[in-house]
């Protein structure tokens, strides 16, 4: 069920992956893909899976390679969007910037009501709409509230690597029955509305300020892995590709329809990275191993 993923140690590994036959994610090949900014939308490829349009790497890495700030395994020249700039979504920009991505932020209210955040961030970042920041995105990144996911800009996502971070919770997203009754999973409903996109779910399962504090360069012992879920395998390696940047592992587990298996309230909830303390907020952050996950989404039940 689940694959550990192990990233690029070499700018240009940091591209095509495969899934192997015994169903884990391949090492990735080095090669080019046309950018998405480029705007190209997600052809379908033989067979009727989706081709994501990713951008070329190998040569972006080389331009910034040496630089090193935070935790991020070293720095890419690509921007993350974000469609959400809350506890999660801030996040992920802390992270994202001090890796050395651009982020261009959005929120329901308008770029305007961003400005702490863009001054905090720094000149690697700006606000926009989130169609605007959709477009933006090499990677882009919906943390809002389950709620809203029926006003994600759809037409900018096209052929994009979307990142799920989304959980249901009844009493702030009003009672959703396709959730209730199993026949589907957040980020199924969000690949719903977004056909010609590639959502993949993750950063669901770790309480922000955790993620804040657990990201390390790769190779450290105490790096912290993260599940990741998709139904496009060229997809979910891209989004590992970000973990990796962002300063983690990633423990690939299935299809969006398996992503029950980190919602809340399973054994990969929070718990993993909390020392096992369900009051996450009061709970000291605690570095959790690819097999520490692994363990956990196996333990999962519905
Ligand atoms: N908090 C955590 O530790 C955590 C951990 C893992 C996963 N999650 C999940 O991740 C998601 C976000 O959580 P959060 O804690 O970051 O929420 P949050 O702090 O409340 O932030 C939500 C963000 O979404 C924006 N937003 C709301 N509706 C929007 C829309 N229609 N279009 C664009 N932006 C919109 C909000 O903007 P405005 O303020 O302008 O409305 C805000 O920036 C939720 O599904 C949550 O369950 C949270």
């Amino acid at each position: 069920m689940t694959g550990s993923l192990a990233l690029p140690t070499t700018p240009c590994q940091a591209l095509s992956r495969g899934t192997a036959a015994d169903g884990t994610l391949a090492e990735p090949r080095c090669g080019r893909q046309p950018s998405s900014r480029a705007g190209s939308p997600g052809a379908r490829a033989p067979g009727g899976g989706r081709s994501p349009a990713f951008p070329p790497f190998c040569r972006l890495f080389a331009a910034r390679r040496n630089q090193t700030r935070g935790a991020g395994v070293a720095l890419y020249m690509a921007t993350l969007g974000l469609i959400g700039s809350g506890h999660i979504g801030g996040t992920v920009a802390r992270l994202a910037v001090a890796a050395g991505l651009d982020v261009v932020l959005s929120n329901s209210r308008g770029p305007e009501t961003l400005g702490d955040l863009v001054a905090e961030l720094g000149p690697h970042a700006r606000a926009a709409t989130p169609a605007e920041a959709a477009a933006a995105g090499d990677w882009v990144v919906v943390t809002i509230p389950l709620k809203a996911f029926a006003q994600v800009p759809v037409a900018p996502l096209a052929g994009k690597t979307v990142i799920d971070t989304g959980n249901y919770y009844p009493q702030r997203d009003g009672r959703i029955a396709a959730l209730e009754d199993g026949t589907s999973t957040e980020s199924e409903l969000l690949q719903g509305h977004l056909p010609d996109a590639h959502v993949v779910k993750g950063f669901n399962n770790i309480f922000f300020r955790h993620l804040a504090e657990l990201a390390r360069p790769k190779g450290s012992p105490d790096r912290t892995a993260l599940p990741i879920a998709g139904d496009d395998a060229a997809a979910v390696a891209h989004a590992a590709e970000l973990l990796d940047v962002l300063g983690y592992d990633a423990v690939g587990y299935g299809t969006l329809a398996e992503s029950w298996r980190s919602q809340p309230g399973t054994p990969v909830y929070g718990l993993p990275y909390a020392g096992g303390q369900g009051d996450f907020p009061n709970a000291a952050s605690t570095p959790a191993s690819a097999e520490e996950i692994r363990k956990a989404l196996a333990a999962a039940t519905r």
